[in-house]
């Protein structure tokens, strides 16, 4: 199976800015208690007229321009998410259609909820593979306001909405490795069957113990498989679920925390999207160039974790 690289990123990030301010005006909560136990100190919450659906396509709109590539190039359509507009038609199909990708790709939705879009990314993989297709899109995009109990502290505090996106394409000689995994469980769930509205319960402390062990799991297997660690790439991005969860591995790790992007100060943890914004973002800033090797890491509900050793082909 031939290996794949990213060559081309692109976020939508929804207008409306919640600070930990505001969210203490409606629950009991303070600026102090949010920042100093996650990091966060906003989020961004969808406003009228944006959801999931119109991230996504403006976040895929963007990562294909940004790729150089047309949307007929698209083979594959992959977008991750737990919270898209509608059970069906999928997210991924809204995108192919909005964006006029060829009706002739695939087009699914992946729920791997933080894990998902180094889910797709995989999974573009092989349907690349399988099909002979050279390019996939890959979307990570999440509205996780409107799963929210606005009364319950202990979550609400925590998650915000956006997008991200990338264009990958099949590669004879860019470095890849992937890792993912699955133990099934109600650690972190949205249990929607009847006609209450579903909301996001979370045993927090049980969350924490499972990401800070998986985390360094997940990039010693992909050290493991690549031969490349910390050390060999320009920038680890994890799921940007809480800063002391990060912070704890890089000092369990002894790792060098300048590698660690971090902007769940700006967006909360936005599930699907974590990953492909701060990917984005890093493209932009100019901190990952063309040629450079990054480390990826998702975790999150299912439970689900993912990683990705992944070369950036840029313009
Ligand atoms: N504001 C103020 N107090 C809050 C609060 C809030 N938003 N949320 C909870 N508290 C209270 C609790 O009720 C508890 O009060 P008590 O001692 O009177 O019962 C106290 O703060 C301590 O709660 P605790 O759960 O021990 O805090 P913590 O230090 O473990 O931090 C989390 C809680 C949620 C921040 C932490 O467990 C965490 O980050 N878990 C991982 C969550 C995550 O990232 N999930 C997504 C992964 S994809």
């Amino acid at each position: 199976m031939k290996n794949i690289e990213i060559i081309g990123t692109g976020r939508s990030i929804p207008s409306k800015v919640v600070t930990n301010d505001d969210l203490a005006k409606i629950v009991d909560t303070s600026d102090e208690w949010i920042s100093t136990r996650t990091g966060i100190r906003q989020r961004r919450f969808c406003d009228e007229g944006e959801s999931a659906n119109s991230l996504a396509i403006a976040a895929a709109a963007k990562a294909i321009a940004a790729s150089g590539l047309a949307p007929e190039d698209i083979g594959v359509c992959i977008c991750a998410t737990i919270s898209g507009n509608y059970a069906t038609p999928s997210m991924a199909c809204i995108v192919q259609r909005e964006l006029g990708l060829r009706e002739c790709i695939p087009a699914l939705d992946v729920n791997a909820a933080c894990s998902g879009f180094l889910y797709g990314i995989e999974v573009a993989r092989g349907l690349l593979n399988g099909t002979g297709e050279n390019y996939a899109l890959v979307v990570g995009c999440e509205q996780l306001s409107k799963l929210l109990d606005m009364t319950d502290r202990s979550t609400c505090v925590l998650f915000g909405d956006g997008a991200g996106a990338a264009v990958v394409r099949i590669s004879d000689d860019a470095p890849y490795a992937s890792t993912l995994g699955a133990r099934g469980g109600y650690e972190i769930s949205v249990l929607g069957a009847g006609p209450e509205p579903s909301h996001i319960h979370m045993d927090g402390a049980e969350v924490f113990k499972f990401a800070t062990n998986i985390i360094p799991k997940c990039i010693g297997e992909l050290e493991k498989k690549s031969g490349i660690g910390i050390d060999g790439v320009s920038k680890v991005v994890c799921h940007q679920a809480n800063e002391r969860i990060i912070d704890s591995c890089i000092r369990r790790m002894k790792a060098d925390s300048s590698k660690f992007y971090k902007n769940m100060d700006r967006f909360g943890n936005t599930s699907a999207a974590s990953v492909p914004i701060a990917l984005s973002e890093l493209v932009e800033n100019g901190e990952v160039k063309d040629g450079d090797l990054l480390m990826m890491v998702g975790f999150g509900a299912g439970l689900t974790w993912a990683g990705a050793l992944v070369r950036y082909a840029g313009q």
